[in-house]
């Protein structure tokens, strides 16, 4: 497996497989890699000749400067997770300096409004920071398809508009949300919740899954007051947003209509960490 910390030797190293005929994807990840990021891999293994993941705690997308510190980071294990799996995979892990070359700042992006709901509302930037990092990574990987979790469903939606409005040659690959056994998303910032927490991090999809439940009979106002309910009588998670939003613009639903498929959306805090979830309404 090899792996690349410069931009211009990766680039380079890649046109000369394409042009050998070799199909490219590319996972573009923070590190600390679990199961949720794999299963990103695995399809882009099945999909493509060669994968890059890159790894990188890009610092632009991060509204928090102690969140970015704390933030996981086992660049060795990773690397032997990803070295057991296929001698397809390419790695790459700049530096900041690297990346950004002594202008660690982000472009401003307009997403046509996805970036002012939720995630948006409540980190400011970060969709920018994110923007940033991901255009900077097409145009040094130049990959065929790029896959992206549905965990950061949010961030899914940003992406394919950011290559659709710059007119990138790629192909968004979304890939579904993978679970503990007891239903909390797999995170990287799991492994800071303490354990009698993450066992019972199991409340926050049973909640997502009962609304959907209730979604079906009551209209959206109902099930936002109850999962609020919900929240407010559990000590252990500090809801920051629940949110019901149609699937494709995340505008907050006020009258559920026929043709339209909406999606829950749920941040909370557990002290100082933050979790994401979200669910497919219908
Ligand atoms: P990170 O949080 O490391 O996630 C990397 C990719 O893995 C994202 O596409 C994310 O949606 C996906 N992922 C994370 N947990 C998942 C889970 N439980 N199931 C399925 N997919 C999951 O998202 C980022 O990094 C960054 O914002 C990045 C896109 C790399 C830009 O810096």
């Amino acid at each position: 497996m090899e792996i690349f910390h410069q931009k211009k030797p990766l680039n380079i190293h890649i046109e000369n497989l394409k042009q050998q005929g070799s199909s490219v994807g590319l996972v573009p990840t923070m590190g600390a890699l679990h199961k949720g990021h794999l299963s990103l891999v695995k399809k882009a293994l099945k999909n493509n000749d060669i994968v890059v993941v890159s790894i990188f705690v890009n610092p632009t997308q991060f509204d928090n400067e102690s969140d970015l510190k704390k933030y996981p980071r086992h660049f060795n294990e990773d690397i032997e997770t990803l070295r057991s799996l296929n001698n397809s995979v390419i790695v790459f892990a700049p530096s900041v300096d690297e990346v950004y070359e002594n202008n660690v700042k982000s472009e401003r992006f307009d997403f046509d409004g996805l970036e002012n709901e939720m995630e948006g509302k409540f980190r400011k930037g970060h969709f920018d920071g994110v923007g940033t990092i991901v255009k900077e990574l097409f145009t040094i990987v130049k990959p065929d398809d790029a896959y992206f979790g549905e965990k950061d469903y949010q961030q899914l939606l940003i992406i394919k508009k950011l290559v659709k409005k710059h007119e990138i040659p790629v192909n968004i690959v979304g890939c579904p949300i993978s679970r503990e056994s007891n239903g909390l998303a797999m995170s990287s910032r799991n492994e800071r919740l303490p354990g009698y927490i993450r066992s019972q991090a199991s409340f926050i999809y049973e909640t997502l899954q009962k609304a959907k439940e209730k979604f079906g009979t009551k209209s959206a106002n109902k099930v936002q007051e109850w999962v609020q309910k919900q929240f407010q009588n559990n000590k252990l998670f500090n809801l920051e947003y629940f949110e019901i939003a149609d699937s494709n613009t995340l505008k907050t639903v006020k009258r559920k209509k026929k043709n339209e498929t909406y999606r829950a959306f749920v941040a909370v805090y557990v002290n100082d960490i933050r979790l994401i979830d979200n669910i497919a309404l219908n």
